[in-house]
């Protein structure tokens, strides 16, 4: 049983063989923090971790006493308004209109295994004894509110999954103006912020600085999670590096409006929080009514970031990510966005569809453009019905037809969307997320659907419904293409608008719930202007997302690497693409296009039948590599070898659970002039096992690959024409895989 109480101090310990979580009950039933970190044995008193010393012009609790003051007591899940003067993790207005908090324990519950969050996606287990659960009951007498936090330890993962639930028990109604999903107050400040920002074509860059006395801090308004910032940060020691040191990761399981920060205090504690962003949001909580908050998950490694991300990517790729799909291998797709645009007919996708079935492609995936009169971004968006003049058999037609010519067939919807020039505009213009008293502000031509409302997830869900059922689709890609602006919904009341941003989220997980559950076996890709909701909470219902719209190997480096801090590679989609690429202008070999893509849900997205005979010839084989390293590709441990962020080169591998199999990808940018010469350090094999190392076809023990490396650089003595024959140009890259063999 991992979660231990010692009854006489009401000291919880959560542990597992990797970590431990200790904090206790004061002799005032307030929450006090003790321990986040490596596992500790268990004592049978934690008193010793308590720190306590009086402090000239604080404010304490209570007369007489001079060291109960909250600002120098590392809190659990901190109020406002009483001794502490940090930022808080949540905030209530009474009727009053008093802010004071203030929640004291109660009681406690232990259970094996872990609830679902009401209408909200979250972590779960498959069998009651992979976790335990500790649910600590808080009240606030003069609110009159219960407080519920909850947190699941698993046995295999270092990880707590943490989340609050707000119960209003009194008669009269309170607002929530902030509800944080996890608060951690860790002891010293010698720490770096790591975090992922970017924008569009350039998501999830890795960023680091170092913690100052302040607010340091990461936020969507956007009503996405966002390109902008990803809801995750770490903090890591200055001397960690990708294999060993301290880092705390804290991932937030939403898509919607986050924040994340960390507040340096004058004694140098630092407070992480992470939830729902407080930034123009107000619940009302009714009598009777819960407010319950999204899930953050927190992990701890001493193994360095690579320690750090492979606990989310394994919690997240088994126990996060859902159905039928997720621990199938993923088809090979032909997406026809880069190849066609808009411009298309049943013709032009067919004869795609024909050379992808001789090349080895599983999937055609056809993008935006097939419905409405949609031959450009200006119109149709919700008309979710065929455009004949295009596709003259419907999709019905085309899905048959293409699965006639042997491969499955996708369509691309983008269901939260609607532009002015549609049947829906024109039939209910207050479907639509606007403040009629003000302008409405466009993106990409469109307007957002108020989500908010059932009755327009419900016509959406119909209209799709439709579509599906009378078609052969094995795979949907969702895109959502805009930001949220005049964030004012006509079926909210004036005082439910601050609900809007996170009941219009609701409403999508409604959706992608409802859709994933009539059709269980078609795979759900993600995606919203590339990877602008790239985040563990779409996850939840499609198990991969487009990355980014940035298909550009180089750029892809970046992309990638900077993702792969907390999602798995199963869920990263990567296609190879046309050259010169669309979005940077940059010429890559169809090689390193591919090496690049091969580490994620790999595909195409360029017009195969414009490639030339030797290309498709590559394309063959890739497919065929693809195919045969797929497994594990998407089920091995990932480490991050060589930064793309801090040089020229850029590193990875994957190695199989048993060790027995691996796949390096080693991609250089700029080649180099008579260059030093250059090895690649290994991680995750076995020391004692031997490997054959191809296309080199070399023979190494692991401990070999891991301590010396793989030299890069051949033997060129007598024959050193033919070095520059095959020197390495720009953007140049090689893929190994690495297999055990018997000694001989
Ligand atoms: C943005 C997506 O990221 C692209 O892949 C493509 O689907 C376009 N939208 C279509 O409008």
């Amino acid at each position: 049983m991992p979660i231990i109480v010692n009854e006489e101090n009401k000291e919880f310990h959560l542990f597992n063989k990797q970590i431990s979580y200790i904090f206790r009950v004061m002799d005032n039933n307030q929450l006090e923090h003790l321990y986040f970190g490596k596992v500790l044995h268990h004592r049978k008193g934690f008193l010793n971790l308590v720190e306590r010393e009086p402090r000239p012009l604080t404010s304490n609790l209570y007369e007489g006493n001079q060291t109960l003051s909250l600002e120098h007591i590392k809190q659990e899940y901190p109020s406002y308004g009483t001794t502490d003067f940090r930022m808080p993790a949540f905030s209530i207005e009474s009727e009053s209109g008093s802010r004071i908090t203030d929640f004291k324990y109660k009681s406690y519950r232990i259970f094996s295994g872990k609830k679902a969050l009401k209408e909200l996606p979250s972590t779960y287990v498959e069998d009651e004894n992979e976790a335990d659960t500790l649910e600590i009951k808080l009240y606030d007498n003069v609110l009159n509110c219960e407080l519920i936090l909850s947190y699941t330890i698993y046995e295999d993962y270092a990880a707590i999954c943490r989340n609050a639930r707000y119960i209003n028990l009194g008669n009269n109604k309170i607002e929530i103006t902030s509800a944080m999903s996890t608060s951690l107050d860790l002891p010293d400040d010698d720490y770096e912020m790591l975090h992922l920002a970017g924008a569009w074509s350039r998501e999830r860059h890795i960023k680091i600085r170092k913690l100052q006395p302040g607010i340091q801090s990461i936020y969507s308004a956007r009503g996405a999670s966002s390109a902008n910032h990803n809801p995750f940060l770490a903090l890591k020691r200055p001397y960690t590096t990708e294999n060993m040191g301290e880092v705390y990761g804290f991932s937030l399981v939403y898509s919607g409006n986050f924040l994340g920060q960390v507040e340096v205090d004058s004694y140098g504690v630092s407070r992480v929080t992470l939830g729902i962003n407080p930034f123009n949001f107000r619940w009302v909580l009714e009598s009777s009514e819960e407010f319950q908050t999204p899930e953050a998950v927190t992990v701890f490694s001493d193994c360095g970031l690579n320690g750090m991300s492979q606990t989310f990517h394994k919690l997240y790729r088994t126990r996060l990510a859902r159905g039928y799909w997720r621990d199938r291998v993923r088809p090979i797709l032909i997406n026809n966005w880069e190849a066609t645009y808009f411009d298309f007919n049943e013709e032009k996708i067919i004869n795609i569809a024909k050379t992808a079935k001789e090349l080895g492609i599983e999937l055609f995936v056809l993008d935006d453009g097939w419905f409405g009169k949609r031959n450009d971004d200006t119109s149709s968006l919700g008309d979710w019905f065929v455009n004949k003049n295009k596709l003259s058999d419907g999709i019905e037609g085309l899905s048959k037809k293409i699965n006639n010519i042997g491969i499955k067939f996708g369509l691309w919807f983008e269901p939260e969307m609607v532009s002015k020039d549609s049947h829906i505009f024109n039939e209910h213009s207050d479907w639509v997320i606007h403040d009629p008293n003000r302008n409405m502000s466009h993106g990409r031509n469109q307007y957002v659907l108020d989500f908010s409302n059932k009755q327009v997830v419900d016509y959406i869900y119909n209209l799709m419904c439709k579509t599906i059922e009378s078609s052969s689709i094995s795979y949907i890609k969702w895109d959502m293409n805009r930001n949220i602006t005049e964030a004012y919904s006509s079926f909210l009341n004036s005082n439910q608008q601050g609900e809007l941003m996170h009941r219009y989220i609701l409403g999508v997980y409604n959706l992608y719930d409802r859709l994933t559950t009539k059709f269980p076996e078609i795979l759900f890709e993600s995606c919203a202007a590339g990877g602008g909701r790239f985040d563990p909470g779409m996850l939840y219902y499609a198990p991969q997302a487009w990355t980014s719209d940035d298909t550009d190997a180089v750029e892809r480096l970046k992309i990638q690497y900077g993702t792969s801090m907390v999602y798995p590679i199963s869920s990263m989609g990567s296609h190879v693409s046309a050259v010169p690429n669309h979005q940077v202008g940059r010429i890559t070999s169809i090689d390193t296009r591919a090496n690049v893509a091969y580490f994620g849900t790999f595909g195409y997205e360029l017009d195969l039948n414009k490639l030339s005979d030797e290309e498709k010839e590559d394309v063959k084989k890739q497919v065929e590599f693809f195919k045969e390293h797929r497994d594990l590709i998407q089920k091995g441990d990932f480490y991050r070898l060589m930064s793309p962020f801090e040089g020229n080169d850029t590193c990875w591998i994957i190695v199989s659970k048993g060790k027995e199999k691996a796949i390096v990808g080693y991609y250089s940018v700029l080649s180099r002039p008579n260059d030093r010469y250059h090895r690649i350090k290994l991680t995750g094999l076995q020391s004692d096992k031997l490997y054959m190392v191809e296309p080199k076809g070399t023979t190494h023990y692991g401990d070999e690959l891991m301590i010396i490396g793989i030299i890069l650089s051949e033997d060129y003595s007598g024959r050193h024409e033919d070095f520059y024959k095959k020197h390495p140009n720009d953007y140049s890259s090689r893929v190994f895989t690495i297999k055990e063999v018997k000694e001989e």
